[in-house]
């Protein structure tokens, strides 16, 4: 073997052995370096005969050649490895789609609020808000319901002091409404309301909506009228079937509930509308006279209308759920089937 071919060999061994760019400067400079070992045979042809001089050189700058093409092509080696491995640890693809953004949705109390509140702003309503502090005063007395009052049994009320509460309905509404502005007026509400009630289908806490018309046109046959269309509108049925049964509250005379027939049965009874195929979604009735004995004088030729229901009622009906508990568990899988509900505003 050649004293090139033993310098090939060896080199070419060495090469093998590099993984890294520092070793390869290194290996490289051994070799081509000043004190490399071409370096070294180079200088060594000055010692040798003319006539082999010119051949060795020869043989030389070949091998020279032959290490700096391996050096450049280990290099490219070396690079693409070290590309390899981060593209690999890092795991970047820009082609994948992008992850899911998970979307949060209107809780369907917010929706059935929206809903309402569409209907009845389009037909001429204002919406009010009001105080979830209340007087007993505005509560129950200017509602007719004076103290000892047996409809004062029917709110479970949570007492802040003698003279103060949280309101059990938002009927406390219409007491501001009329003390704040002039007839004619058209108001609703929205709101929570506190009772102290906890059992499978009732909470502490609860929502209702309230809507009150008065102006001298005002008739029980046009309370119906908005209150049927509505039912119509909100269940988005306009073949509903719903029922208007005489009633009792303070503040209503005449005083009415109306129910609709039980979707989730078809009336033949279930547990939602307690076997009876009706379900109650709301009170209503013509303003009582004694609302407007206490007031200024342009308020005694009025006549009005009001109406009051529990947004959990209406939700509940209308997305067919069974327990009223579902509404405030914060369970991800019963409120993420919202997102599909959509309602213009
Ligand atoms: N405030 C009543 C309740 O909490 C609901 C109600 C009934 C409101 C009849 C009204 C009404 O405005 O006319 O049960």
């Amino acid at each position: 073997m050649s004293e090139n071919e033993k310098i090939k060999l060896k080199f070419q061994r060495q090469l093998e052995l590099v993984k890294n760019k520092k070793d390869l400067e290194l290996l490289r400079a051994s070799y081509l370096g000043k004190e490399g070992i071409l370096s070294i045979s180079f200088k060594e042809i000055n010692s040798i005969e003319q006539s082999a001089k010119i051949k060795r050189a020869k043989e030389l700058n070949i091998l020279k050649q032959l290490i700096i093409d391996a050096c450049e092509l280990h290099l490219k080696h070396l690079q693409q490895t070290q590309l390899s491995e981060i593209l690999e640890r890092e795991c970047l693809d820009v082609s994948l789609p992008e992850l899911p953004i998970s979307h949060g949705s209107f809780h369907p109390i917010t929706i059935t609020c929206h809903e309402i509140f569409h209907y009845f702003t389009s037909i001429g309503f204002d919406l009010v808000d009001g105080p979830e502090i209340e007087t007993d005063e505005n509560n129950f007395t200017a509602l007719n319901i004076p103290l000892h009052h047996p409809a004062r049994g029917m709110h479970d009320t949570f007492f802040i002091s003698n003279d103060y509460l949280l309101r059990t309905h938002t009927t406390t509404m219409e007491i501001h409404a009329i003390r704040k502005s002039n007839p004619p007026l058209q108001i609703i509400t929205f709101g929570k309301v506190f009772r102290r009630d906890l059992d499978p289908t009732h909470t502490p806490m609860f929502h209702q909506f309230e809507g009150m018309r008065i102006d001298s046109r005002a008739n029980f046959s046009g309370l119906l009228g908005v209150l049927l269309e509505f039912l119509q509108y909100f269940f988005n049925n306009t073949n509903l079937i719903t029922r208007v049964r005489p009633s009792y509250f303070p503040f209503t005379e005449p005083s009415a509930e109306v129910d609709i027939s039980c979707s989730n049965c078809n009336q033949k009874g279930c547990q939602l509308c307690k076997q009876t195929g009706w379900v109650e979604v709301l009170g209503c009735g013509m303003l009582h006279p004694s609302l407007f004995l206490k007031l200024d004088k342009k308020w005694k030729k009025q006549q009005g209308y009001a109406f009051g229901m529990g947004i959990e009622r209406l939700a509940m009906v209308k997305y067919k759920l069974n327990d009223l508990r579902d509404l405030y568990n914060s369970d991800f899988d019963v409120l993420s089937q919202f997102n599909k509900w959509h309602y213009e505003t």
